[in-house]
């Protein structure tokens, strides 16, 4: 086995760094990729990180050569035509747009969570907005609704990029937001990541183990 040629800026909790990291596992490419941790939040920027990443986004992808990419949907692109599988995003015609949108809706959902997790968690209490987490929320479960009502035989059909997106936001609310009570809501949804959260991808990078 040859050593990493590439190193992901991780830290365990980021929704965004476990797609990635499903996205390697399900794509046996694990060993090709050095993981290195690090404590982010949106004030503690990290000196390392931004080289290459002004913005100190998290997942970033350093190559063999120093580029630098980023993030976790031109990471998860790039780590996607780099093995001999199956695609795990469509390369093209109807089922590209099809999926990526639904990976987008994961995207938000995730984004909605973090960003209520830094505002309840990190911002003094005193200085929380209440309208602005509540309309957070309520993206939350508008996506998770829509996913229950409209996507889950879409979901069932092929664990790939869409797939690993919303199992992934729906691991981040259960890490930060274990009381959401989204199962009771959506019920099948529920069932379905009951059944993919026992994938060995999903159980490598549980946040919570
Ligand atoms: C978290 O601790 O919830 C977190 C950490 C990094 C990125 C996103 C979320």
């Amino acid at each position: 086995m040859s050593a990493p040629s590439m190193m992901l800026f991780h830290s365990p909790a980021s929704p965004f760094v476990r797609k990635v990291m499903v996205l390697l596992h399900e794509t046996g490419q694990s060993e090709r990729v050095a993981v290195h941790s690090i404590n982010l939040s949106p004030v503690t920027p990290d000196a390392d990180l931004n080289q290459g990443n002004p913005a100190g986004k998290i997942p970033a992808l350093r190559l063999d050569d120093g580029t630098v990419l980023h993030d976790s949907r031109v990471i998860c692109e790039y780590l996607d035509l780099q093995h001999v599988g199956n695609p795990l995003i469509p390369r093209e015609g109807p089922a590209r747009w099809r999926r990526l949108t639904l990976a987008s809706l994961a995207d938000a959902i995730m984004d909605a969570a973090v960003l209520t997790r830094y505002e309840t968690f990190l911002r003094p209490t005193d200085k929380q907005w209440d309208s602005w987490i509540e309309a957070q929320q309520d993206k939350i479960r508008r996506g998770l609704s829509n996913l229950e009502q409209e996507h889950i035989a879409e979901l069932a059909s092929v664990f790939d990029i869409a797939a690993i997106g919303v199992a992934c936001a729906l691991g981040y609310l259960d890490l930060r937001f274990p009381d959401s009570g989204w199962r009771e809501q959506q019920p099948k949804l529920a069932d379905w990541y009951a059944q993919v959260s026992q994938r060995p991808s999903m159980q490598a990078t549980d946040p919570s183990r």
